[in-house]
Protein backbone atom coordinates (compact mmCIF):
# COMPACT_ATOMS: atom_id res chain seq x y z
CA UNK A 1 0.00 0.00 0.00
CA UNK A 2 1.75 3.38 -0.83
CA UNK A 3 1.97 5.77 1.68
CA UNK A 4 1.16 9.46 1.50
CA UNK A 5 3.38 12.49 2.83
CA UNK A 6 0.92 13.80 4.71
CA UNK A 7 0.17 10.68 6.61
CA UNK A 8 0.87 10.27 10.57
CA UNK A 9 3.33 8.48 11.83
CA UNK A 10 2.38 5.94 14.43
CA UNK A 11 4.26 6.05 17.78
CA UNK A 12 3.59 3.78 20.94
CA UNK A 13 4.83 2.62 23.95
CA UNK A 14 3.47 0.70 26.92
CA UNK A 15 2.58 3.83 28.61
CA UNK A 16 3.28 7.39 29.10
CA UNK A 17 7.31 6.35 28.45
CA UNK A 18 7.19 6.79 25.08
CA UNK A 19 6.08 10.74 25.37
CA UNK A 20 9.91 10.92 26.00
CA UNK A 21 10.36 10.07 22.15
CA UNK A 22 7.43 11.93 21.19
CA UNK A 23 8.74 15.33 22.57
CA UNK A 24 11.67 14.70 20.57
CA UNK A 25 10.23 13.33 17.68
CA UNK A 26 8.11 16.66 17.79
CA UNK A 27 10.71 18.74 18.46
CA UNK A 28 13.14 17.74 15.28
CA UNK A 29 10.09 16.94 12.75
CA UNK A 30 7.23 19.71 13.65
CA UNK A 31 5.40 19.22 10.48
CA UNK A 32 4.04 15.46 11.19
CA UNK A 33 0.97 14.46 12.42
CA UNK A 34 1.52 12.25 14.87
CA UNK A 35 -0.82 9.20 16.53
CA UNK A 36 0.13 7.87 19.95
CA UNK A 37 -0.97 4.59 21.44
CA UNK A 38 -0.28 4.09 25.13
CA UNK A 39 -0.99 0.31 25.80
CA UNK A 40 -1.49 1.73 29.65
CA UNK A 41 -3.99 -1.63 30.39
CA UNK A 42 -1.22 -3.68 30.07
CA UNK A 43 2.07 -2.06 31.81
CA UNK A 44 4.71 -3.25 32.41
CA UNK A 45 5.74 -4.54 29.41
CA UNK A 46 9.17 -4.97 31.40
CA UNK A 47 8.03 -7.65 33.66
CA UNK A 48 5.89 -9.97 31.28
CA UNK A 49 6.86 -13.08 28.29
CA UNK A 50 8.09 -12.07 25.10
CA UNK A 51 4.71 -13.50 23.55
CA UNK A 52 3.00 -11.71 25.14
CA UNK A 53 4.47 -8.40 24.27
CA UNK A 54 4.05 -9.45 20.63
CA UNK A 55 0.92 -10.20 20.46
CA UNK A 56 0.32 -6.67 22.07
CA UNK A 57 3.11 -4.82 19.33
CA UNK A 58 1.21 -6.89 16.20
CA UNK A 59 -2.14 -5.31 17.63
CA UNK A 60 -0.76 -2.11 17.85
CA UNK A 61 0.97 -2.00 14.42
CA UNK A 62 -1.73 -3.26 12.95
CA UNK A 63 -3.71 -0.67 14.30
CA UNK A 64 -1.19 1.88 12.79
CA UNK A 65 -1.21 0.35 9.30
CA UNK A 66 -5.04 0.39 9.20
CA UNK A 67 -4.71 4.07 10.19
CA UNK A 68 -2.66 4.67 7.01
CA UNK A 69 0.69 5.51 9.19
CA UNK A 70 3.86 6.23 6.61
CA UNK A 71 5.78 4.83 9.59
CA UNK A 72 6.30 3.65 12.80
CA UNK A 73 8.15 4.07 16.38
CA UNK A 74 8.52 2.10 18.76
CA UNK A 75 9.32 4.08 21.37
CA UNK A 76 9.70 1.48 23.78
CA UNK A 77 13.45 -0.60 24.26
CA UNK A 78 11.28 -3.70 25.85
CA UNK A 79 9.10 -3.58 22.67
CA UNK A 80 11.69 -3.47 20.38
CA UNK A 81 13.59 -6.35 22.15
CA UNK A 82 10.64 -8.57 21.83
CA UNK A 83 8.81 -7.58 18.55
CA UNK A 84 11.09 -5.46 16.23
CA UNK A 85 12.25 -8.76 13.95
CA UNK A 86 8.57 -9.57 13.67
CA UNK A 87 6.97 -6.42 12.97
CA UNK A 88 10.08 -5.94 10.66
CA UNK A 89 8.94 -9.55 8.68
CA UNK A 90 5.11 -8.68 8.73
CA UNK A 91 5.93 -5.25 7.21
CA UNK A 92 9.00 -5.49 5.41
CA UNK A 93 7.84 -2.43 3.30
CA UNK A 94 6.65 -0.02 6.29
CA UNK A 95 9.74 2.52 7.85
CA UNK A 96 10.05 0.83 11.38
CA UNK A 97 12.00 2.95 13.73
CA UNK A 98 12.89 0.99 16.88
CA UNK A 99 15.54 1.64 19.76
CA UNK A 100 17.52 0.04 22.11
CA UNK A 101 19.92 0.92 24.97
CA UNK A 102 22.62 3.45 24.22
CA UNK A 103 25.81 1.12 24.73
CA UNK A 104 27.78 2.27 21.61
CA UNK A 105 27.73 5.96 22.60
CA UNK A 106 28.02 5.15 26.31
CA UNK A 107 31.04 3.05 25.24
CA UNK A 108 32.82 5.71 23.36
CA UNK A 109 32.29 8.04 26.14
CA UNK A 110 33.18 6.53 29.25
CA UNK A 111 36.52 7.71 30.73
CA UNK A 112 36.42 5.01 33.19
CA UNK A 113 35.87 2.25 31.60
CA UNK A 114 32.63 0.99 33.30
CA UNK A 115 29.13 2.14 32.09
CA UNK A 116 25.86 1.40 33.86
CA UNK A 117 22.54 0.33 32.46
CA UNK A 118 19.08 1.28 33.70
CA UNK A 119 16.35 -0.82 31.71
CA UNK A 120 13.41 -3.35 32.48
CA UNK A 121 14.14 -7.07 33.06
CA UNK A 122 12.45 -7.91 29.65
CA UNK A 123 15.42 -5.76 27.93
CA UNK A 124 18.27 -7.07 29.56
CA UNK A 125 17.30 -10.22 29.76
CA UNK A 126 16.80 -10.17 25.92
CA UNK A 127 18.42 -11.76 23.02
CA UNK A 128 18.95 -8.93 21.34
CA UNK A 129 20.65 -6.88 24.19
CA UNK A 130 22.77 -10.09 24.80
CA UNK A 131 24.20 -9.09 20.79
CA UNK A 132 24.18 -5.51 21.65
CA UNK A 133 27.00 -5.90 24.22
CA UNK A 134 28.61 -8.80 22.57
CA UNK A 135 28.53 -5.84 19.29
CA UNK A 136 30.01 -2.62 20.95
CA UNK A 137 30.63 -3.32 24.87
CA UNK A 138 34.12 -3.86 23.74
CA UNK A 139 36.46 -3.85 26.81
CA UNK A 140 34.00 -1.74 28.55
CA UNK A 141 32.70 -2.89 31.68
CA UNK A 142 28.81 -2.95 31.42
CA UNK A 143 26.75 -3.42 34.71
CA UNK A 144 23.38 -3.86 34.22
CA UNK A 145 20.15 -2.79 36.90
CA UNK A 146 16.99 -4.29 35.96
CA UNK A 147 14.36 -1.96 37.91
CA UNK A 148 10.85 -3.21 38.61
CA UNK A 149 8.24 -0.55 40.27
CA UNK A 150 9.49 2.34 38.50
CA UNK A 151 7.48 2.48 35.60
CA UNK A 152 4.56 1.48 37.82
CA UNK A 153 5.34 5.10 39.84
CA UNK A 154 5.88 6.91 36.73
CA UNK A 155 2.69 6.16 35.25
CA UNK A 156 0.90 7.96 38.24
CA UNK A 157 2.82 11.02 37.41
CA UNK A 158 5.22 10.63 40.54
CA UNK A 159 8.39 11.80 39.64
CA UNK A 160 9.65 13.02 43.26
CA UNK A 161 7.82 11.82 46.12
CA UNK A 162 9.63 9.81 48.96
CA UNK A 163 9.04 6.54 47.37
CA UNK A 164 9.89 6.90 43.98
CA UNK A 165 13.42 8.60 45.50
CA UNK A 166 13.85 5.42 47.76
CA UNK A 167 13.22 3.53 44.84
CA UNK A 168 15.33 4.88 42.45
CA UNK A 169 18.49 5.41 44.86
CA UNK A 170 18.22 1.43 45.49
CA UNK A 171 19.10 1.04 41.67
CA UNK A 172 21.47 3.68 41.35
CA UNK A 173 23.73 2.96 44.01
CA UNK A 174 25.17 -0.13 43.13
CA UNK A 175 26.12 1.42 39.86
CA UNK A 176 27.69 4.46 41.89
CA UNK A 177 29.34 1.59 43.51
CA UNK A 178 30.74 0.07 40.56
CA UNK A 179 32.46 3.06 39.13
CA UNK A 180 30.20 4.23 36.57
CA UNK A 181 30.77 7.32 35.04
CA UNK A 182 27.90 7.02 31.99
CA UNK A 183 24.58 5.58 32.92
CA UNK A 184 22.04 4.53 29.96
CA UNK A 185 18.47 5.27 30.40
CA UNK A 186 17.44 2.14 28.58
CA UNK A 187 14.28 2.77 29.12
CA UNK A 188 11.76 5.43 27.72
CA UNK A 189 10.16 5.92 31.03
CA UNK A 190 13.44 7.02 32.84
CA UNK A 191 14.22 10.19 31.44
CA UNK A 192 11.22 11.91 32.84
CA UNK A 193 13.49 11.02 36.18
CA UNK A 194 16.56 12.75 34.79
CA UNK A 195 16.01 15.69 37.22
CA UNK A 196 15.99 12.95 40.44
CA UNK A 197 18.86 11.07 39.03
CA UNK A 198 20.74 14.57 38.72
CA UNK A 199 20.21 15.07 42.99
CA UNK A 200 21.26 11.69 43.42
CA UNK A 201 24.72 11.58 41.61
CA UNK A 202 27.94 13.50 40.75
CA UNK A 203 27.65 16.03 37.81
CA UNK A 204 30.57 14.15 36.52
CA UNK A 205 28.30 11.23 35.79
CA UNK A 206 26.77 11.23 31.79
CA UNK A 207 23.35 10.29 31.88
CA UNK A 208 22.54 9.19 28.01
CA UNK A 209 19.13 7.99 26.66
CA UNK A 210 18.26 7.58 22.59
CA UNK A 211 14.92 9.45 22.59
CA UNK A 212 16.91 12.39 19.82
CA UNK A 213 18.74 9.43 18.19
CA UNK A 214 15.38 7.61 17.59
CA UNK A 215 13.98 11.26 15.85
CA UNK A 216 17.04 11.58 13.99
CA UNK A 217 16.74 7.86 12.25
CA UNK A 218 12.50 8.72 11.63
CA UNK A 219 13.61 12.12 9.72
CA UNK A 220 16.37 10.11 8.08
CA UNK A 221 13.86 7.13 6.85
CA UNK A 222 11.25 9.38 5.87
CA UNK A 223 13.55 11.39 4.38
CA UNK A 224 14.75 8.36 2.12
CA UNK A 225 11.09 7.37 0.89
CA UNK A 226 10.58 10.69 0.27
CA UNK A 227 7.62 10.75 2.87
CA UNK A 228 8.32 14.25 5.13
CA UNK A 229 5.53 16.31 5.69
CA UNK A 230 5.98 19.39 3.81
CA UNK A 231 2.74 21.33 5.50
CA UNK A 232 2.58 22.10 9.18
CA UNK A 233 0.35 19.79 10.80
CA UNK A 234 1.35 19.31 14.32
CA UNK A 235 -1.65 17.38 15.19
CA UNK A 236 -0.84 14.88 17.87
CA UNK A 237 -3.94 12.17 18.73
CA UNK A 238 -3.85 9.95 21.64
CA UNK A 239 -5.50 6.55 22.52
CA UNK A 240 -5.03 4.30 25.45
CA UNK A 241 -6.05 0.66 26.59
CA UNK A 242 -6.82 1.97 30.39
CA UNK A 243 -8.76 4.92 31.36
CA UNK A 244 -8.80 7.74 29.19
CA UNK A 245 -9.15 10.25 31.86
CA UNK A 246 -6.31 8.90 33.60
CA UNK A 247 -4.20 9.28 30.86
CA UNK A 248 -5.76 13.26 30.43
CA UNK A 249 -4.91 13.88 33.96
CA UNK A 250 -0.64 12.86 33.23
CA UNK A 251 -0.76 14.48 29.96
CA UNK A 252 0.24 18.28 31.16
CA UNK A 253 2.80 16.53 33.43
CA UNK A 254 4.55 14.71 31.11
CA UNK A 255 3.64 16.09 27.48
CA UNK A 256 3.27 20.21 28.54
CA UNK A 257 -0.70 20.41 26.57
CA UNK A 258 -3.60 18.81 26.45
CA UNK A 259 -4.50 16.70 23.43
CA UNK A 260 -7.41 14.46 22.33
CA UNK A 261 -7.54 11.05 24.16
CA UNK A 262 -9.72 8.17 22.99
CA UNK A 263 -9.53 4.60 24.01
CA UNK A 264 -7.84 2.11 22.38
CA UNK A 265 -10.04 -1.36 22.78
CA UNK A 266 -8.36 -4.03 20.97
N1 LIG B 1 9.00 2.20 28.32
C1 LIG B 1 9.34 0.85 28.11
C2 LIG B 1 10.78 0.67 27.64
O1 LIG B 1 11.35 1.55 27.06
C3 LIG B 1 8.99 -0.20 29.11
C4 LIG B 1 8.06 0.10 30.21
C5 LIG B 1 7.35 -1.13 30.75
O2 LIG B 1 7.98 -1.96 31.41
O3 LIG B 1 6.18 -1.23 30.46
O4 LIG B 1 11.35 -0.38 27.82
Amino acid sequence: MSRASDAPVGVFDSGVGGLSVLGEIRSLLPNESLLYVADCGHIPYGEKTPEFIRQRCLIIADFFHQQRAKALVLACNTATAAAAAQLRERYPDWPIVGMEPAVKPAAAATRSGVVGVLATTGTLQSAKFAALLDRFAGDVRVVTQPCPGLVELIETGDLFSPTIRALLQSYVDPLLAEGCDTIILGCTHYPFLKPLLREMIPESISLIDTGSAVARQLQRLLTQSDLLANIPARETLFWTSANPNKFRNILPVLWKKSDSVRSFDL
